[in-house]
């Protein structure tokens, strides 16, 4: 069903891509910013020196604030070998009189003898056996030309006791060269507020709040026999969505991958005008995109994760057998609950959701002419997530697809056709709105092979039929029964076409 943007709409493009906020980019900050106990463990700094113990595991963290409020990644490194270990300089900088490193060497000269005795006892583990690894991460700008963290991977070392160093020999390593880490972006209560408020946790967003690019237009149709055209002023998203992500690695290979995603305030409004000349047998279906806007990225720098959210508007229609000339106004607004949840899983796809209900507000239909047939226009709005966490790669889309249109079934009779307005001529509407929300997870190079798809959300409303008279009197009138003119020109509607549901798209890159 989805075509690639074609039409009038193509020469506008190039000015829709702008950016409507400011990437966030996450910077480090130290275990003692973010862990209590690390407040302790400074408070009696010269006296214990476990600061100093090689660990077999630890975390390495970055905030971000959005709106005021900081958001949490945690990237925690596992070395469960015997011959591996991992210090970090951030716990101990203090006791550092000074930091050098190369891609070859990094070597860490202390303040005070006992501090340099116990490293020297500790860390000669490295030189004990062949071959042993100890993993030293400095912080940014330890090495005086680092701009972010920089893992090293020493081999040996070699103490120097007149000048108190520790010079370790070895290379630079990458973060993805860790075989067992786990990374959690989003989610996060500050030290500062360690019971949290609930709203703390939806601190990394997506922006969702925009209009449709365009408020009217022209749709492209293959027949000359069909001419839609359609406004719609007030058209478009508001909201944001929560955003988390999830990745664990064990000895190599991803174990674990996922995306969560909440609704904020998410609303999707579709109250269009809709002008139709038609004269058509067949059914007509037809999707454009109308926009794609870059939404602002998230992003860890030194190579731990980059997410490139934009918003892509499309715009579609399908009409079945449809004769007449008329303008339809119609409309609904579609809202998400807030404790919606969505969780994707992108290794071993799978789609779980919680909540997802979606509450519909419709406007009334009005026909202000003669037109038999079906019709149903839709706004698809839909975030595409473009994710690369430590060299692995991720591509997730989410749409929200409100649909609004319905059957129209033409009228004659020698009585009223809507009571109580005296016109002879008119026609009967069974209006149609609704928006339906699906899951799936795909390859990158093979979207439209789903690996698991779920229906999260559909929702039909049940609206009244609507009658409006255009002979013989004047006015129209709404009501929910049907009333018992004789159709002389009847089309039977066939089932109301639905849009292609909504869905959420999740596609690894290759
Ligand atoms: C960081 O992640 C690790 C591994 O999931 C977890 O054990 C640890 O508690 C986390 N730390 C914080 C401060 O969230």
């Amino acid at each position: 069903m989805a075509r690639l943007s074609q039409g009038w709409f193509s020469a506008f493009l190039p000015f829709l891509f702008f950016q409507v906020s400011l990437s966030l980019v996450f910077k480090e900050a130290p275990a003692s910013d973010v862990v209590p106990t690390d407040l302790h463990t400074r408070a009696v700094e010269d006296l214990d020196f476990s600061i100093l113990d090689l660990l077999s595991r630890d975390s390495f963290f970055w905030t971000g604030t959005q709106n005021g409020h900081p958001a949490l990644a945690n990237l925690t490194i596992d070395l469960p070998g015997d011959d591996e270990n991992v210090v970090t300089v951030d716990r101990f900088k203090h006791l550092l009189m000074s930091v050098q490193c190369t891609d070859r060497t990094m070597t860490l000269g202390f303040k005070d003898d006992k501090a340099y005795g116990y490293i020297k006892r500790g860390w000669q583990w490295l030189n004990d056996l062949d071959p042993r690894k100890l993993v030293v991460v400095a912080g940014a700008g330890d090495c005086g030309w680092n701009p972010t963290r920089f893992p090293f991977s020493a081999a040996t070392v070699d103490f120097d006791d007149v000048a108190n160093t520790a010079k370790l020999h070895g290379g630079a390593i990458a973060w993805k060269d860790f075989q067992n880490y786990e990374l959690t972006v989003g989610n996060y209560r500050p030290v500062s507020n360690p019971l949290g408020q609930r709203d703390i946790d939806k601190s990394l967003s997506l922006p969702f709040n925009l209009p449709l690019p365009f408020s009217s237009g022209k749709l492209q149709t293959p027949v000359d026999a069909l001419d839609l055209t359609w406004f719609c002023a007030d058209c478009g998203t508001e909201g944001s969505f929560d955003f988390g992500f999830h990745i664990e690695t064990k000895l190599g290979i991803p174990t674990g991958a996922s995306i969560s995603l909440s609704p904020n305030g998410v609303k999707a409004t579709l109250n269009p005008r809709i002008a139709i000349q038609a004269d058509i047998g067949g059914d007509i279906d037809n999707e454009w995109e109308i926009g794609k806007i870059p939404i602002g990225g998230i992003s860890i720098p030194g190579g731990i994760l980059d997410v490139g959210p934009e918003i892509t508007f499309s715009i579609g229609y399908s009409v079945g057998p449809l004769q007449g000339s008329a303008g339809i106004t119609t409309g609904v607004t579609v809202s998400i609950p807030d404790d919606s949840e969505l969780e994707i899983s992108l290794i071993s796809p799978d789609v779980s959701s919680v909540g997802w209900d979606p509450d519909l507000e419709t406007k009334p239909v009005t026909v202000d002419a003669r037109l038999v047939g079906e019709v149903l226009l839709y706004v698809k709005a839909s975030i595409d997530l473009t994710a690369e966490a430590l060299g692995q790669g991720f591509e997730a889309g989410i749409n929200l697809k409100p649909y609004v249109g319905g059957g129209i079934m033409g009228q004659a009779t020698s009585d009223e056709v809507c009571p109580g307005e005296g016109d002879h001529f008119g026609v009967k509407v069974y209006p149609k709105a609704g928006v339906a929300l699906v899951a799936d997870v795909a390859e990158a190079d093979d979207p439209e092979d789903p690996l698991a798809e779920a229906t999260i959300a559909s929702v039909t409303a049940s609206l009244p039929t609507y009658c409006a008279g255009f002979g013989g009197g004047g006015g129209s009138s709404s009501t929910g029964v049907p009333s018992s003119s004789i159709p002389v020109q009847t089309i039977t509607p066939p089932p109301t076409p639905y849009p292609t549901p909504s869905s959420f798209l999740i596609r690894r890159a290759p």
